[in-house]
Order: structure tokens, then sequence, then C-alpha cells
């Protein structure tokens, strides 16, 4: 039931749309003034009176309406209060019956968004540092979806570069295929940086790399054989965490993909008389307030920009999307900022639809985790050790569970997601695990916990079969549930336009504090059928809306916990 515009059709204001008058109506922010408030000052405006005057007069034309209860004039301002029970009724058949399908929307139907997020790099460890692109970017990519969105989810592989010429005389020097068959991208992690150290006392290594490399460039079998093997190796590894984090792509064009896109885009830039040469090198002038964005080396190596051009002009060619984001950190700002204006003056107006969604640094608590591999933190690592935290946790707390280790997976890998979801994005963050694992703060757990009560509830009470009397949820504790419920669609929304998935975890948390006040101010099992009923519609209602919340930031909702 869309309140706003059936309050509105009560208002008669000569001269004065109702669209016009909806569009003034919010819903009030202290319960004294009610459900939804009409400010008067600019429709008292347009009708040429005064605001308070209006607002009595205002008063006097409503009529009588089951779905309201009164209407005050307060000043300038008109107050409406809902009839409480009209108001559970419509809000939880809303819910109930919409399902899983409840705060589905359809903003995006016919639209396109390509989201590039996670986007690794071969042979390079996957550490905390990408865990924040991986999930806010996967949590965007749903949230688009549950908006109606056609979605196009990209890793934008960190696979070329210099390094990989590195790499291979590393391997050839020191390399232990069954190491890296055990120990994956920390054995290539380690061959490399022997390579560094080595290379400071022997330069010729860094003349053999650069052969390497160009061989890797010309396509030779022997280099890319070795190559394609590291890569095969960092994907296993990185696939793995990405099905704990509940992470999926439908593209991985890395940068390699795009080795025989980038002349036709340079050659574009040349022609319209942007490509310039720079001592040898090429680059596109970007006026005064940026440095110029360097394109091709005066060796004749191309960057990660020009790739990342590449890839812009293949993504509009291919999904032709009708936004593109970048879910990278903010440390890329520049970088942005330069090829988007490259694009811009390339007379590209499309440029005009790509957004680098920034996003802070994860750090983890002093002390926390102890590495082996130096001070690089390992995703791995942290996932594993929040989960066997969590499973200390459940030992306490439900020893007689059947699945203890399935669940501790749950709640520690949700943990990890729901901790670093929660701040706006663009904030730094420290990560502590027992701040995200603590079961009655504003966590993962604690969600995941009160949808697991919701079921067990479910499960407990009988649901009788007669007509539910809303009077039991007319109180004040149900209202506030009520009123989340109701929200969800437009939080789902606002999560999307912000490229915020903060939105939906802090809402998440607010419903799971309003449902326990709720369940502490009301009986459930003992009540009479029909208020039962009532109040395990709402019960159902809430677990309903937690399961899918948590869903859409990649977390699974236990059965039981
Ligand atoms: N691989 C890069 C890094 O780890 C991130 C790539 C982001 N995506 C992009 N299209 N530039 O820093």
């Amino acid at each position: 039931m869309d309140y706003k515009k059936l309050l509105a059709d009560t208002v008669i204001i000569e001269g004065i749309e109702s669209e016009e008058i909806m569009s003034q109506i919010v819903p009030s922010r202290d319960k004294a003034h009610g459900d939804y408030s009409l400010p008067c000052f600019r429709l008292a405006k347009a009708a040429g009176k005064n605001p308070a005057e209006l607002a009595k007069e205002v008063v006097g034309r409503i009529g009588c309406y089951n779905f309201l209860e009164k209407a005050e004039a307060a000043g300038p301002f008109v107050n409406f209060t809902l009839n409480k029970q009209s108001y559970a009724k419509d809000v939880l058949e809303k819910v109930l019956s919409a399902g899983e399908y409840y705060g589905n929307s359809d903003i995006g139907r016919g639209k396109t968004v390509c989201i590039d997020y996670s986007s690794v790099n071969i042979a390079k460890p996957f550490h905390i540092g990408h865990l924040l692109n991986t999930v806010l970017g996967a949590a965007l990519y749903r949230l688009h979806k549950k908006a109606g969105y056609n979605t196009v989810g990209i890793n934008h592989l960190g696979d070329w570069g210099t390094q990989f010429g590195k790499l291979i005389v590393a391997y050839k020097l020191w390399g232990d295929d069954k190491d890296i068959e055990k120990r994956g991208v920390r054995s290539l992690v380690d061959i490399y940086v022997k390579f560094h150290k080595e290379a400071e006392k022997n330069p010729v290594l860094d003349d053999e790399a650069r052969a390497w490399f160009k061989k890797i460039e010309d396509g030779d079998e022997e280099a890319l054989s070795i190559f394609n093997r590291f890569k095969k190796s960092t994907l296993e590894e990185v696939e793995k965490i990405y099905k704990r984090l509940n992470v999926t792509f439908d593209s991985y064009a890395g940068e390699s993909f795009y080795n025989d896109k980038m002349q036709p885009v340079l050659d574009l830039l040349t022609q319209k008389g942007l490509l310039v040469d720079d001592n040898g090198a090429k680059i596109v002038r970007l006026g005064d307030d940026m440095p110029p964005c360097l394109l091709v080396r005066s060796d004749g190596a191309t960057l990660y920009a020009t790739r990342d051009l590449a890839a812009a002009f293949y993504r509009k060619k291919t999904y032709n999307f009708d936004k593109c984001l970048y879910v990278v950190a903010s440390q890329q700002n520049l970088h942005f900022r330069q090829w988007f204006k490259v694009l811009e003056l390339a007379g590209e107006e499309w440029y005009k639809d790509l957004y680098h969604v920034a996003h802070g640094m994860v750090s983890l608590e002093e002390g926390s985790l102890s590495t082996r591999s130096g001070n690089v933190v390992y995703l791995d690592d942290v996932l594993n050790m929040a989960v066997s935290k969590s499973r200390e946790i459940i030992k306490e707390k439900s020893e007689d569970l059947p699945n203890p280790d399935e669940v501790a997976e749950q709640i520690g890998v949700g943990a990890v997601i729901f901790g670093v979801l929660y701040n706006n994005r663009i904030k730094d963050m420290t990560f502590s695990y027992s701040r995200a694992l603590n079961f009655d703060g504003e966590t993962g757990p604690y969600v995941q916990y009160t949808q697991a009560r919701c079921r067990s509830l479910l499960e407990k009470c009988s649901y009788p079969d007669c007509d539910p009397d809303y009077s039991g949820v007319a109180g004040e504790e149900a209202g506030e549930v009520l009123k989340l419920l109701d929200s969800y669609p437009d939080v789902i929304l606002s999560a999307v336009e912000k490229y915020e998935p903060c939105y939906l975890s802090r809402f998440l948390v607010d419903l799971s504090q309003a449902f326990g006040k709720f369940y502490l101010a009301c009986n459930i099992a003992k009540s009479p059928d029909a208020v039962r009923k009532a109040r395990l519609m709402l019960v159902k209602a809430v677990r309903g809306v937690l399961a899918d919340g948590l869903s859409l930031l990649g977390i699974q909702s236990p059965e039981k916990m």
C-alpha cells in the first residue's frame, strides 16, 4: 500500500494536484507526530495562504477512512496517524504474499549494468586488500539484480605485465612444481620475492625477465604454457575463496584479454589529435588539474590505463551497458579520473555512465593474526580464523547442533562479510574478530541468530487455521517492526542508488533489534489463536526479510545456531 498516495488523496486544496501534495508528505520522525506528516509551507505559498491556517483547513475537510485513525493540525503541519490494525494487515499481507520477491523492483528493467569487482592479480596473494572490493562488488551485483537490472559481473584479472617475465625467470631457476601444487600462490610469491633479492645483486636477471615477457607478448608457446599454469593455479585458489564468499562472475576477461584491442583505441585517440608524443612515450594531456595520462611507454609497452580504456570500449560494444561500475579502492582515484577524462575528450558521451565506486582500506586489529608470510594478510587465513573462532563460540552456546562445522563456516564467513559491509564504503576500517563475532552486537551473527530464532518460533508454535486478529500486532513494538518491514523496498533502492550496501546491513540490524523488543513485549506461544496467528505472520515476515537481506550481502542463514 502506498500510504503517501492514499493520504494525499484525503487532502483537498483548491488548485493543487494530488501529486504535488503527495510529494510533500513524509514519514514522521517523532511518534508524537503520528506516522506521516504534511508540512504545509510550500502548498500554502502556492495557495496564497498562511501555512497554519491551511493545515487547519485541510484537517477540517478530511473525511472518514478505514486506514486513517486521525489527522491533526499542529502549527503548519498536518499529522496523520494510521489505523494500526489495518496498517499491520496491509504490511503483513504485502510481505508474505510477495515472499522472496518482496523488495524486488523494476527500476532497472531493460537496463544493463556492468560491475567490475574483485579483479585480483595472477600469482599475487588474495589478500585482505581485495576483501572489500570483492564482497562490496558482489553485494552491488545482487542488489542491482533485485532492482531489475540486467547485471554483468566482471573479474578484470591482473594477468598482464612485466612481472610475469620475472616470475618465469624465477620459476626456471627455483620453481618447484610439487611445492606449487601444494602451496599454490604462496609458493609463487616466495620465488618472486627471491627474484627481487637476487636481481639486486645480478641485474642480468632483469634483462632475462624482459626477454621472457616479450616472449609472452609474442605468443611463444613455452612462455605461455608456464604463464597459463600460474594463472590456473591462482584461479583455482581464488575460486575456493569466491565459493566461501558466495561470489560469482559472468566474465573473467582480464587485462591480457585486451592485448589485441588496444591498438584501435590508440588509433582513435591519435586520429582525434589527443595522443601525443612525449619523449618517445605517448600521452594524452588532460589540462591543468590532472597529470597527463600515459598510454604507451617509450619502449612501446602499454599500461594499466591503456587496457582499462580498451576494456571500456569492449564492454560498451559487447554489453551496451547503461552503467559500468568499477569497485576499486580510492587509492586508484586518479587513475580512473584520468582515463575517464580521456574518453570525455574523445567525445565518447558514455563516459558519463562510468562510475568509480571507490572504497576505503580494511586492516586487521593489531596482533590478531600472525602470518608466516610477512606482512601480507591472506584472506583465506582471515576467513579460517573467523570460522574457528565461531566454532568455539557455538561449541559453548549450542552444543547439540547436528552440523556445527557447517554452521561455523556460515557464521564465521558471514561475520567477516557483514563486518566490512557495515560502514560507508569510503571509510577505512579496522576489522576486529571479537567485534564482528559478537552475537549481541551490530553484527552478521546477530542478524543470523535473529533469523534462526524466528525459524524456531515458527516451528514450535502451531499456526492456527483461523483469521488473524491484527490487534495482536497493533502495539508499539510491533509497529516499529512493521514500519521497518514496510521500508525494505526503499532501503534496497537507496543502497542501489548510492552504491552503499551498508544501508541494507544497518537496516538488518535495526529490524533485528526491533524484533527483539517485540519478542520481549509480546507473548507468542501462549496467546489466543487469532492473535497468535497475526504474531506468527509477523515472525514469518521478519524471517523472510532478514534471510533475503543477508543473502543479498552474500551471507547464509543457518537454520539453527
Ligand atoms: N587488479 C587491480 C588491482 O589489484 C584492480 C583492477 C580494477 N579494475 C579495473 N578495471 N581497473 O589493483
